[in-house]
């Protein structure tokens, strides 16, 4: 697997938010790879910079933003220095994003129907003048999506269709043009408990029938087992552990993904998690060494200086935290 060429490259990203009193160092020296394929999962607790991450590689992040550091390589091209064209380019036939709430992902005064129209219109994937294409990929989009009478949903204004519904067509939309690779941030937050499953299983499945690497954003360890081929973990602006899905719940390593682990209900693992004791640190003065000393039952004088790098601990699986530093293979 790590022969091939990855179709997300990101390398030593760091973003800040303009704030009152200075700046907000949020994301954090972070890497991460993604394969053609590959299904991951960003895991984490709220505020840890898992939407900030994603925002920044469709290049939407709000004009309080900036990117003191890093690139952003997908599918070759290198994301930060793309012009306007280009980057619409990539959004439109490459990359789609499933936000948290589909009810203001969609606009309110026009049909389901013109809203996907215009998707596949821009994107550029079929001839501009070739209506009857357009309306053809629109109706399999909704097919793709499992949603009944597609034709009459796309006559339908948002508000005339249930959440649930509403969530699928925001899928039927990133999915209406090419893509090579899909984000969704927390797809099913705003959603019924029984449509939750529904909806996940339907961008799950159509992940792989599209061959679409995927990053899906959550903060339940229960939705990334079902989801996620591997799991990284997020905490305070870095990716603190990744593995394959079973290696990561079956033997995790970074003290706070164990403290992540014993804070979920062991009988179904499936319930947010119900946190684990101590607040994440500021970021508009964040600690020097590593993010998670304050809250670490591990941590040693050094934690609190110096930052650790990642020490690999076996295919596929690193961590941050120097406990691991005698026991690893490589340090990277
Ligand atoms: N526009 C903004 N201006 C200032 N701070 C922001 C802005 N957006 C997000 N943040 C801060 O960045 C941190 C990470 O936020 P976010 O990426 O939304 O985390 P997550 O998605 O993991 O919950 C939080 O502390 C949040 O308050
Ligand atoms: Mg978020």
């Amino acid at each position: 697997m790590e022969e091939r060429k990855p179709i997300l490259d990101i390398q030593n990203l760091y973003i800040d938010y303009k704030v009152y009193g200075g700046y907000a160092k949020v994301i954090n020296g972070l890497n991460l790879k993604v394969y053609p394929g590959e299904k991951i999962s960003l895991v984490g607790e709220s505020g840890c910079g898992k939407t900030t991450t994603v925002k920044s590689i469709l290049r939407v992040l709000p004009s309080q933003a900036r990117i003191p550091q890093g690139k952003i390589i997908f599918d070759g091209q290198d994301v930060l220095s793309l012009n306007v064209k280009e980057l619409n380019k990539m959004r439109g036939q490459k990359l789609s994003m499933i936000f948290q709430d589909p009810t203001a992902s969609l606009n309110p005064v026009f049909t389901i129907g013109k809203q996907i129209r215009d998707i596949i219109f821009y994107s550029g994937v079929v001839s501009q003048k070739d209506k009857k294409k357009i309306q053809e990929r629109a109706i399999r989009a909704l097919m793709d999506c499992s949603m009944p009478d597609p034709e009459r949903i796309l006559e339908n204004y948002p508000f005339q269709l249930s959440g649930g519904m509403r969530q699928r067509v925001c899928i039927a939309m990133a999915l209406a043009t090419a893509s090579k690779l899909m984000i969704a941030d927390e797809p099913t937050t705003n959603l019924d408990v029984t449509i939750q499953d529904q909806v996940l299983h339907l961008i799950k499945d159509l992940a792989e029938q599209k061959a679409m690497s995927l990053i899906l954003i959550t903060h339940s360890m229960g939705v990334a087992r079902m989801m996620a081929d591997r799991i990284c973990i997020m905490y305070a602006g870095n990716i603190v552990e990744t593995a394959p899905t079973d290696v990561l719940l079956g033997q995790p390593l970074h003290p706070y993904t164990q403290a992540l682990m014993d804070s979920i209900p062991k009988l179904t693992g499936d319930s947010p998690m119900k946190g684990i004791p101590g607040r994440l640190p500021s970021y508009v003065t964040p600690p020097s060494g590593c993010r998670f000393a304050g809250r670490c039952p591990y941590a040693e004088d050094r934690c609190y200086n110096e930052s650790p790098g990642f020490y690999e601990m076996g295919e596929g699986h690193s961590v941050a935290c120097y406990r691991y530093e005698k026991s690893a293979s490589v340090k990277m």
